[in-house]
């Protein structure tokens, strides 16, 4: 029997050697000969490989080679803290050996505790001693010490303002149809803004362009219409055309701001005719949208087209069913749109009976409004990187 016993012993501490080489060895001895004293081996040498025997301790060790042998200061760190969320953290090894408490019988479990908590001591004590091996190893921490472990500041990534964005994305949509982009001048001639787009001076049509006047004759443009006639004026048909810009207005409110974006497009041809103007509308709003959505062209009057139209999209919102964003109608008026005026025509030197063409422009912000579900136009100009940064 005390052969048996002794034999039984042996066994455990070279189990023990090959457990841990260092301090951890005689603490665990210790603790074996303790719960082997009181002659309720088998049970003892039972909890002590619940314990240590699964491997717990042989695999700990293991880690804190890999972790002084190899790598970079970044990858121990994380090596050092993977091991501690292993066997110290709150749902770690040791967490779950003691959640075994209650399957031992009750006289045992006082000693079971004890050795268990020992051994995560033990753990605990080879962490913090690897830790601060490791600390002077990267030179100690006096004065001067440069922590090589600490993450670098991460640069913030800039971005594009949402407007450009949907401004590119409208561009890049009518130039894979064959629109050429031409940008004209923000500061322009009351005679292209205006004159050469059949607004003479005294026109009502004046009333709802109310701008920014630099002289009498120049101002800031109110559209991006201009830049029909500048093209027209310099260039025979066929033409196709998208001029994308900054535009300016008295108007201030959640729907107005006094800068912002349209994007202009024309095309000029013999035979072109409204059907066309569907067309390359319904083309677009599909792709903008990414959906199928209904077109509606509403009779309007603009006064360098004729027919002119306001176009709808069905409601990007609820459908068309009806909601609070487009006020129970279904609804959405995306741009303005019609035929060129004859007599837009002929102040560039067009013959009107040769030539006929379309003409659209819409407003980038109200575009990027019912794409996002933006309700204040004023966010996209209040530089706030809480805004700014979600697009
Ligand atoms: N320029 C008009 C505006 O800013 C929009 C517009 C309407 C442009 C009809 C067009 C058009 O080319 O045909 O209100």
């Amino acid at each position: 029997m005390e052969q048996k016993l002794n034999s039984l012993l042996d066994q455990a501490k070279k189990h023990l050697e090959r457990i841990a080489g260092d301090g951890a060895l005689e603490e665990a001895k210790k603790q074996f000969d303790r719960i082997a004293g009181d002659g309720t081996l088998e049970e003892a040498k039972k909890q002590f490989d619940r314990i240590a025997g699964d491997g717990t301790l042989e695999e700990a060790k293991k880690q804190f080679d890999r972790i002084a042998g190899d790598g970079t200061l970044d990858q121990v760190k994380k090596q050092l803290e993977d091991f501690r969320i292993q066997y110290l953290g709150r749902k770690g090894e040791f967490s779950a050996i003691m959640q075994q408490l209650g399957t031992i019988p009750v006289e045992e479990r006082p000693r079971f505790g004890q050795l268990a908590n020992r051994v995560k001591a033990e753990i605990e004590k080879c962490f913090e001693a690897k830790k601060a091996a490791l600390v002077d190893s990267a030179g100690g921490q006096g004065p001067g010490f440069v922590d090589l472990s600490l993450p670098g500041r991460v640069p913030e990534r800039g971005r594009l303002h949402p407007v450009t964005q949907i401004m590119a994305e409208v561009c890049g949509i009518f130039e894979a149809l064959g629109f050429s982009v031409a940008e004209g001048p923000d500061v322009e001639h009351d005679y292209y803004n205006f004159e050469a787009l059949n607004i003479p001076a005294h026109h009502p049509a004046r009333d709802m362009h109310d701008t920014f006047y630099v002289s009498e004759s120049i101002l800031l443009r109110t559209h991006t219409s201009p830049m029909q006639a500048r093209i027209m004026e310099n260039q025979q048909p066929p033409l196709r055309v998208i001029a994308p810009g900054k535009v300016y207005r008295c108007d201030s409110d959640i729907t107005h701001t006094p800068m912002f974006h349209q994007v202009e497009g024309f095309l000029v041809d013999t035979k072109v005719s409204f059907a066309d103007l569907k067309g390359i509308l319904t083309v677009f709003t599909q792709k903008m949208f990414d959906k199928d959505l209904p077109l509606r062209f509403r009779p309007s009057f603009f006064p360098f087209t004729e027919p002119s139209a306001e176009v709808d999209i069905a409601c990007v919102m609820c459908g068309g069913t009806g909601c609070r964003v487009c006020k129970q109608t279904g609804w959405l008026e995306i741009l303005g749109a019609g035929m060129i005026d004859p007599e837009v025509f002929r102040m560039v030197g067009y013959d009107p009976e040769l030539y006929s063409g379309f003409a659209f422009g819409l407003g980038i912000e109200r575009i990027a409004m019912l794409k996002y579900g933006i309700n204040d136009i004023r966010l996209y100009y209040e530089n706030d990187l809480r805004f700014l940064s979600q697009f």
